[in-house]
């Protein structure tokens, strides 16, 4: 794992590579579910045509296609990849993308969607990572006009990069507004799962709002698996040219497919969301009580955001690795995973009781 230089995540470079206790960094820092490791080594038994064009991963797009009720789905190796393709895929050549300032895709991804699709980011302030029609239409007024990028597509994330969740209701809006004023609207569902785990919800209700979305295997317990949904056939067509152009075909597809096959199985999507969000919950509470601890946005999600003493924070992360968060240096990310467990969050807890004690 390498150190990251940005003032947006920083961490302690003593804990850079292996962490001895789990990690509180990301989800992403843990490992891959057993029943995942099982589904790729059962997918290792003799050759299988390359490209997707074998069974598991026919089958794992079938049953992706009918659990969103989508037009078709498309597997991919990385969520930022899956966020240019499914952008790519709404895009004119001369079209903006408005977002939250928050978003993956503004904050985290190397200006990608500007760099390689030319299109230019219209970030709105959302304090809670969460966008509104009211919010878009503030980034309209250059439509018509040939000197200005015009607004082609909202790009919306669930669960947010703050931990917050849209409700359906406020999906609906957005949607609605979207498509009255002539935009598509993208969906980074890296985390889709934990948003569906906390409104209890079908992943289906979640993706009716979009024309095209991303749903997260890697910080849901694979090994590394991404899914574009795309929800109308004729959004479809250019997506299996555009997703070799973005080098975002797998060779050994069956590999990438048995991973949502695992996770798809039982819903154990859900199990792993909902257990992760319940460990962030119980961090949250715990952090909430200690004095000098506040926590700063609701936890809906698997990531908790807490404002404590930068020298608590440095004590704290003696022996413990997360992210600070942001230009304040008092913001720290505590996040949790499929297979954070409540002994886990209990001692992190009591690390935090001594550091902001200290
Ligand atoms: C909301 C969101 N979208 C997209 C990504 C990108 O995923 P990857 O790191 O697999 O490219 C991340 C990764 O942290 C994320 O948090």
């Amino acid at each position: 794992m390498a150190a990251r230089a940005s003032r947006r995540k920083c961490c302690s470079p003593r804990l850079v590579g292996m962490t001895q206790r789990k990690s509180f960094g990301s989800d992403n820092h843990a490992g891959t579910h057993p029943a995942v490791l099982r589904a790729i080594i059962e997918a290792n038994a003799g050759d299988a045509v390359a490209y997707g064009a074998d069974e598991h991963t026919e089958r794992v797009t079938a049953a992706l296609r009918a659990t969103f009720g989508a037009a078709d789905a498309f597997l991919v190796l990385n969520g930022s990849g899956a966020n240019v393709l499914g952008l790519s895929a709404l895009l004119a050549r001369h079209e903006a993308v408005i977002c939250a300032e928050s978003a993956h895709i503004n904050t985290d991804e190397c200006g990608s969607s500007e760099r390689l699709l030319g299109t230019k980011l219209l970030a709105v302030a959302a304090p809670d990572g969460k966008i509104t029609p009211e919010l878009i239409a503030e980034r309209l007024s250059g439509r018509g006009n040939d000197h200005f990028s015009q607004p082609g597509v909202v790009a919306i994330t669930q669960s947010t990069e703050l931990g917050t969740c849209y409700t359906l209701a406020e999906l609906s809006k957005i949607a609605d507004f979207c498509h009255a004023s002539g935009l598509r609207l993208f969906l980074d569902g890296a985390r889709l799962a934990n948003a569906a785990a906390y409104l209890d919800c079908s992943l289906a209700e979640l993706a009716e709002c979009a024309d095209v979305l991303s749903f997260g295997g890697t910080k849901n317990g694979a090994m590394g698996v991404e899914a574009l949904i795309v929800m109308h056939p004729g959004l479809a067509d250019n997506v299996p040219y555009l997703r070799k152009q973005q080098t975002q075909l797998a060779s050994k597809m069956r590999f990438l497919a048995a991973q949502f096959d695992a996770l798809l199985h039982d819903d154990l999507w859900r199990a792993n969301a909902s257990h992760a969000n319940a460990m962030a919950r119980r961090l949250a509470e715990g952090a909430a009580g200690v004095d000098g601890v506040d926590v700063i946005h609701p936890v809906q999600a698997n990531a908790v955001f807490a404002r404590l003493d930068p020298r608590h924070i440095a004590a704290l992360r003696h022996d413990w690795f997360f992210h600070g968060w942001g230009e304040d240096e008092s913001v720290v990310r505590w996040m949790a995973a499929f297979d954070t467990t409540e002994s886990d969050v209990d001692d992190f807890l009591s690390a935090i009781r001594s550091a902001a004690g200290a």
